[in-house]
């Protein structure tokens, strides 16, 4: 934590201009709030595609309206390079988190996964290289270590990607590696294991496991576990992104040009998960105490286990999570109460 806070100290010191792709998005707009608070200037580019215009209104509601003077949102697509452009103009930093998510949306649409995330990455890419940011971060994933059985992940070790989506990731880092070795623009790619938190879209068929069981136990509706339970996750609470973002950005030039696991360093089983939810949820709505999930397929594309090791990321970024998973979930229990009860 001691680098985290030092570098942020710098940061209020000496502000900076940040581009934040896929700002209306959970994760997006999370980085836009800890960023607007520490008093950087923020541009936001997003097409609205699964993000939402009331995750930026919440934000404007929980900073100073000074600070939210501070930010820029532009409506745009990053398959669109001079949007690209437009963005990325007068910026020091890019944290490029635009994407399509889901391991099945990318199954039943792969050309659009494929022009979200590759295209729409490469555009990404030459837009900050040409206007000389400082540093650009983007978001890797986890599914990059495909069907590689070991455990705990390791950086250096990956496996086949099982879907189109996790595709896209590896081909991400692919071309990442490229732009260091052709034209010396060197970037991180911060591979995330399961982010959860406020803001998390609950809704839809393509949720995330937390905000659809915290939707569900809230509203009284069944709660579907894929497979028998066993399957784990590294879960890893938003804030600890954050953190892992802006240290990246402002990490010196030794650590650029890399991967680096973001996660939390721990593994919990989908079974456990669902005991944690369901005793937080229970507080608020006494039922869900004593509602059992419904057990079903396992789900095409995904792994058994996933648990980060996270030594690299402290090592050479100074990452060091802040929320354990329950930590994490305490918090987001009390904004998931917020929007459902
Ligand atoms: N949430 C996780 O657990 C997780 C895990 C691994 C990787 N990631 C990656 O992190 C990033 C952010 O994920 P998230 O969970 O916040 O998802 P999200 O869907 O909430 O946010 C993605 C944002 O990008 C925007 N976007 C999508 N396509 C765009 C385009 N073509 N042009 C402009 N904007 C576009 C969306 O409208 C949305 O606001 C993604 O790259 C995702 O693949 C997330």
């Amino acid at each position: 934590m001691q680098v985290y806070q030092a570098r942020q100290e710098q940061l209020r010191q000496q502000p900076a201009t940040w581009l934040v792709t896929g700002v209306a998005g959970f994760i997006g707009s999370n980085l836009l709030e800890t960023l607007l608070e520490m008093g950087q200037k923020v541009v936001g580019l997003d097409n609205f595609s699964t993000g939402f215009q009331h995750n930026l209104d919440e934000v404007e509601g929980r900073v100073t309206p000074l600070a939210w003077q501070r930010f820029q949102c532009i409506r745009g697509d990053i398959r669109d390079l001079e949007a690209c452009r437009k963005a990325c103009a007068g910026v020091d930093y890019v944290l490029h988190q635009a994407a399509l998510g889901s391991v099945p949306r990318s199954i039943e649409d792969p050309l659009n996964t494929n022009e979200n995330n590759i295209t729409g990455f490469l555009n990404m890419l030459v837009a900050a290289r040409d206007a000389q940011v400082k540093r650009m971060v983007y978001a890797a994933s986890s599914s990059t270590y495909g069907d590689h059985p070991g455990l705990p992940k390791v950086e250096e070790i990956i496996g086949n990607p099982l879907s189109p989506y996790a595709v896209t990731k590896l081909v991400n880092e692919l071309y990442a590696a490229v732009f260091a070795r052709t034209y010396n623009f060197a970037t991180i790619g911060l591979r995330y294991f399961n982010i959860f938190g406020q803001r998390q879209d609950p809704d839809g068929a393509y949720a995330a496991v937390i905000p659809k069981w915290f939707a569900g136990l809230l509203q009284g509706e069944t709660v579907f576990i894929n497979g028998d339970g066993e399957t784990s996750r590294d879960f890893c609470f938003i804030d600890n992104c954050v953190q892992a973002n802006i240290l990246a950005a402002t990490a010196d030039e030794a650590a650029a040009d890399q991967v680096y696991n973001v996660a939390f360093g721990e593994r919990t089983s989908l079974n456990e998960l669902y005991g944690l939810i369901r005793e937080r949820v229970a507080g608020s709505v006494p039922a869900a105490g004593a509602a059992e999930p419904v057990h079903r397929d396992f789900r095409a594309g995904d792994v058994r286990h996933s648990l980060a090791d996270i030594s690299k990321a402290g090592k050479q970024l100074g990452y060091h999570p802040e929320f354990s998973v329950r930590a994490g979930l305490d918090k987001a229990t009390a904004w998931y109460i917020k929007r459902f009860v």
